[in-house]
């Protein structure tokens, strides 16, 4: 009881009231100040958060638009200007005559991101690079065609088809690993170099001529059955496809009957975003992507 008496009023009290006091002259301001700044953190968290689902959401529209858009244009064609089909016969060479000059009832400006035409007589640079956007499988596209091809998924699942993108945009190294690849394994085959070279080129475009790279190229197959062979065109899903694709803007890349021009052997499985007012066109009349810019450019 004597210490306790002692303590209160002592100098050693007086030594912990002022520490005590100093203590909390510190602590409180300073618990403020975190406070305040744990708010601040969260908030702009919050803020960051809203801000890229709102410029998400504003992409989406703008890629919705520009669909919507082109629908307005399809409107404009009159079907009865589509003309007689053009059956290439000549390896390599220009399809198209004088004579049976088709008309392409719309004008095409042969410098549009959509036309772009990549094979191995027209390579891609280098440092050429497509604004991509994440689609399905976490693949990647170009950002402008992501509203139609998700929607010509969708309208493929409401008819009960699963289809699966197992490639879409690849760059010059991907495509070098792929060529690589398929080199390796034909030459193990027993090929040699040119043999494999030949061979490979033929289902491959070499590095820098894949358009593939231009994110405008998608592979599509279903779920059922993924592998990339000429049984693949026998799946409901590429049959539903080759009817359809030209709807959402799409064409079949490399069709049958058409290796001689395009130099690629038949993929069924391979879709290129033209936009919808050429891909009618083009597959309304049965052409390649080469016959119709030469055809585009005859008409200028
Ligand atoms: N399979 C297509 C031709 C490509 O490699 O781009
Ligand atoms: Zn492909």
């Amino acid at each position: 009881m004597k210490a306790e008496a002692r303590y209160w009023g002592s100098v050693q009290f007086y030594k912990h009231l002022i520490l005590t006091v100093t203590a909390l002259m510190i602590l409180v301001p300073n618990v403020g100040l975190m406070t305040l700044l744990i708010r601040h953190y969260r908030l702009k968290q919050d803020y960051q958060a809203a801000a890229a689902e709102q410029t998400a959401y504003i992409n989406q529209l703008e890629e919705k638009l520009a669909y919507f858009l082109e629908d307005t244009i399809n409107r404009d064609i009159d079907p009865d200007t589509k003309g007689s089909q053009l059956v290439p016969d000549t390896p390599g060479q220009s399809t198209i005559t004088d004579a049976d000059m088709l008309s392409i009832p719309f004008s095409v400006d042969l410098t549009d991101w959509r036309y772009i035409l990549v094979n191995d007589q027209h390579p891609l640079a280098e440092s050429f690079q497509p604004e991509l956007v994440e689609t399905r499988n976490e693949k990647l596209i170009h950002k402008k065609i992501r509203a139609s091809l998700e929607l010509m998924l969708d309208d493929a699942k409401k008819e009960g088809l699963d289809i699966i993108i197992c490639s879409a945009y690849r760059d010059y190294e991907h495509q070098a690993r792929l060529v690589a690849e398929s080199m390796e394994k034909l030459m193990k085959m027993g090929h040699n170099y040119t043999e494999a070279h030949w061979q490979t080129k033929l289902n491959l475009a070499l590095v820098g001529t894949s358009e593939h790279h231009t994110g405008l190229a998608v592979d599509l197959v279903g779920t059922d059955y993924q592998t990339l062979d000429e049984k693949q065109a026998d799946t409901p899903e590429a049959k539903w496809l080759a009817e359809h694709a030209y709807e959402y803007g799409f064409i079949l890349r490399y069709p049958e009957g058409k290796e001689n021009i395009t130099g690629i052997i038949y993929e069924s499985w391979h879709f290129r975003y033209v936009g919808r007012t050429a891909a009618a066109f083009i597959t309304e009349n049965q052409l390649c992507l080469e016959e119709f810019i030469e055809l585009a450019k005859k008409q200028k």
